[in-house]
């Protein structure tokens, strides 16, 4: 865990003030900003942008996901254009920037200009993917389980998230595919269920987005049974999350 207010601003002022190359080449200025993203996305000792930071931040532990282009548990599903709509505004058909992410949109990538937010997307898509589900434990597979998990999600989620979590474009993210769901990690997707976050508003977005809190209307057995539903489905395959796992999320993100 890291301490994060030391991150944030070391990753905003380097964005901002990122110093030019004498040749300046774009894909020496991708690698030159992308050190700025790896201070978070990159853990200690870890394989490169390949996440399992963890980020202590007022509202809670999140995790800085992978964003190798590996296509099922890092961007590489995403276009370059959702890459630079994401960095430029918060939010794409993907996901939305939360917490720490929702600070660095705000303050730092969204005022990079074009040329810069090209040279930082095409170095990201050249990277070597990397697979975070080598690490985790296989999925859930208890019918009974899944069954609650998905009766929960119809009833509370779906409005929003849609019946197959594929989200609404701009507004709501997909859950299915979403890193922040499958992670090995559940602390992200719990505080997110816990604490409901909001898009950070940019000039090219000026509305954000908001996600209700659970924390109340769902007990840890509930929160437990709809995250495992979701590391579960759709093609996600992430291990499964306990109710002892959500009551020490709830305790440390009061
Ligand atoms: C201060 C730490 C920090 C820095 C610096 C940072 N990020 Fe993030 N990033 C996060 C966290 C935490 C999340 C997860 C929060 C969320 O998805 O809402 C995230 C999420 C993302 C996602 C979404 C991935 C997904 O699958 O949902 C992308 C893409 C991303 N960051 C790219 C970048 C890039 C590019 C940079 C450098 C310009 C960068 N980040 C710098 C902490 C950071
Ligand atoms: C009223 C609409 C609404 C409902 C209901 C809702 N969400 Fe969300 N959710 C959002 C919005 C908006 C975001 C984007 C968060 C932001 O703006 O920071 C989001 C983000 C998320 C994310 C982060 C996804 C990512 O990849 O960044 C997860 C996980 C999530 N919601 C899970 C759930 C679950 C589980 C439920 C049901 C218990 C739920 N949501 C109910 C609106 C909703």
């Amino acid at each position: 865990v890291t301490k994060l207010p030391r991150l944030l601003l070391a990753g905003i002022l380097f964005l901002t003030i990122a110093p030019r190359g004498v040749a300046d080449a774009a894909p020496e200025r991708g690698r030159t900003l992308a050190a700025a993203c790896a201070e978070c996305h990159t853990a200690p000792g870890g394989a490169a942008f390949a996440g399992g930071h963890t980020v202590e931040t007022p509202s809670g532990t999140v995790l800085a996901p992978n964003i190798t282009p590996d296509r099922k548990t890092g961007i590489g599903g995403w276009s370059e254009d959702e890459l630079i709509a994401y960095l430029r505004t918060g939010h794409n058909a993907h996901a939305t920037a939360t917490g720490p992410m929702a600070e660095i949109v705000a303050q730092a990538s969204s005022r990079l200009s074009a040329p810069d937010l090209h040279a930082l997307a095409v170095y990201l898509a050249g990277i070597p993917a990397v697979s975070a589900a080598a690490q985790s434990a296989p999925a859930a597979s208890d019918p009974a389980g899944l069954q609650a998990g998905k009766a929960i999600y119809s009833d509370v989620c779906t409005a929003c998230h849609g019946w197959e979590g594929a989200g609404t474009p701009g507004l709501f993210p997909a859950l299915r595919g979403s890193a922040v769901v499958t992670a090995p990690d559940p602390a992200g997707l719990l505080a997110t269920i816990l604490h409901g976050a909001r898009t950070p508003p940019t000039d090219a977005a000026p509305t954000g987005a908001a996600m209700p809190s659970f924390g109340r209307k769902l007990d840890d057995a509930a929160i437990a049974t709809v995250a495992t539903f979701l590391r579960s489905v759709w093609g996600n395959s992430a291990a499964p999350v306990d109710a002892a796992t959500v009551a020490v999320a709830r305790r440390s993100t009061r």
